[in-house]
Order: C-alpha cells, then sequence, then structure tokens
C-alpha cells in the first residue's frame, strides 16, 4: 500500500506522515528533504541555484540518506548529518527554487518511485499524488489557514534558530506558497481523487485519527 500525503509548508503533514507510519509500520518519505538536501549542498559548494545545469548534475551526483529512527527521520548527505540543518527557512526556499526545475524533479522522483516501488510507504510532499504516484492506494492533501502554518512554522523553527520572527516566517511561508502553487513544473495542487484535511483548528493527533479511519475502512 501507498498513501500520499501532499499539502503546504506548514500544513502538518510531515508530522502526521510520520505518525501514520509508525502506526502501519510502513516506512515515512519526506520527498521535502530530498529538494532541501540539492538546496543545502548547493549552497554549501556556493553553486547558483538559478543554473538549472549544475543543480542538475549535482542532484543527480548526490547521495540523499533517509534514516528512520524513534525520533525521527534522519537525513545524511554525501554521509553527513544534515538533520536540523535542511529545516531552515533559507534552505526551504533554496529548495523551492531547485523544486521549480524540471530535471531536478526528474532525477529526484525516480528517487522516490524507487523507494516505494514496493509499497509499505507513506510518502509526504508536493505532487506525490498527482506526478510521483497517481495510482497512489490513499490520497490526502492537508491544508490550514496560512497564519496557523506560518505559527507552527516558528515554533518548529526557534528550537533551532532562536533569531527567527514570527512575521517574516508567515511572509515567507506565503512566498513559498506562491512559488509552489504557480511554477510550470508538478505545481502544487490536489489531486481529484484526494481527501482533502483543513488542519487549523485540528491537532496532529486529529488529522492521524482522520487518516487512520479512511485507511482503514479501504482495507
Ligand atoms: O515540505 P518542505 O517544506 O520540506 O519542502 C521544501 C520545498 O521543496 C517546497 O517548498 C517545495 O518547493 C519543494 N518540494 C516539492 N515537491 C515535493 C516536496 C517538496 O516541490 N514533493
Amino acid at each position: 500500500m501507498i498513501i500520499a500525503i501532499d499539502g503546504p509548508a506548514g500544513s502538518g503533514k510531515s508530522s502526521v506522515a510520520k505518525m501514520v507510519a509508525r502506526r502501519l509500520c510502513f516506512q515515512h518519505i519526506d520527498t521535502g528533504a530530498m529538494y532541501r538536501a540539492v538546496a543545502w549542498k548547493g549552497q554549501r559548494l556556493g553553486i547558483d541555484l538559478g543554473d538549472a545545469d549544475r543543480v542538475a548534475e549535482l542532484a543527480e551526483n548526490l547521495a540523499i540518506e533517509l534514516i528512520p529512527g524513534a525520533e525521527g527521520q534522519k537525513i545524511l548527505v554525501d554521509g553527513q548529518e544534515v538533520t536540523s540543518q535542511l529545516k531552515s527557512e533559507a534552505v526551504g526556499m533554496g529548495a523551492a527554487l531547485v523544486a521549480s526545475q524540471s530535471r531536478v524533479r526528474e532525477i529526484l522522483v525516480a528517487k522516490q518511485r524507487e523507494i516505494g516501488k514496493n509499497g509499505g510507504v507513506v510518502m509526504d510532499g508536493r505532487d506525490i499524488g498527482t506526478v510521483v504516484f497517481p495510482d497512489a492506494d490513499k490520497k490526502f492533501y492537508l491544508d490550514a489557514d496560512p497564519r496557523e502554518r506560518g505559527r507552527r512554522r516558528y515554533e518548529e523553527l526557534k528550537l533551532s534558530h532562536p533569531e527567527v520572527d514570527l512575521e517574516s516566517i508567515i511572509q515567507q511561508v506565503r512566498e513559498r506558497d506562491f512559488e509552489d502553487k504557480n511554477r510550470e513544473v508538478s505545481p502544487l495542487r490536489q489531486a481529484a481523487d484526494a481527501i482533502r484535511v483543513d488542519t487549523t483548528h485540528l491537532g496532529i493527533e486529529g488529522v492521524v485519527e482522520e487518516i487512520m479511519r479512511e485507511v482503514q475502512a479501504q482495507s
């Protein structure tokens, strides 16, 4: 079984996907981390993230490992653990830029299909139900009011980046929404057969319960 969970930044999809995967003993794949890994490495190497040829070459040769663990997924890029470094909004904005490039998407989508091909996965991102696994068994689209999504990002980021400011995070979330929804390749949109869950006033547990009900109704 493949469960696809898509939605904008701060909609809760990664936290929810992680918990659903744990309950089902499935593997959780956070595809946003893969775009972030490309952006992070590019920034480290001083590569212009707008240079699609260089970014594609980087993505092609990058070793991205997603390692499940009790405290969540760890991300290794070329053998280096970068889990908390990938969370910054600067890396998020870089990820949105590289994610607008079709060759990078082809490379990462191929990796995602390879990881998920045997099923038993909960994969979250922006295009899982529309492009990566259009035949996924269950598809969910999580959304929430942008201010609430910004507030969640702020609460999460402040732990590792105490200097962050709420209003600028809300603004960055809105900018990233705009980039993700308006890009030419695989823009963020809800798949026609996805179940929409508005998480503005629902806690993570509530969303997980709703998803589990749908998944169990199917099996
Ligand atoms: O979900 P997260 O905030 O980590 O994603 C970072 C960026 O990566 C998103 O803003 C989006 O541009 C891109 N992304 C994507 N397709 C995915 C996952 C993430 O385009 N499946």
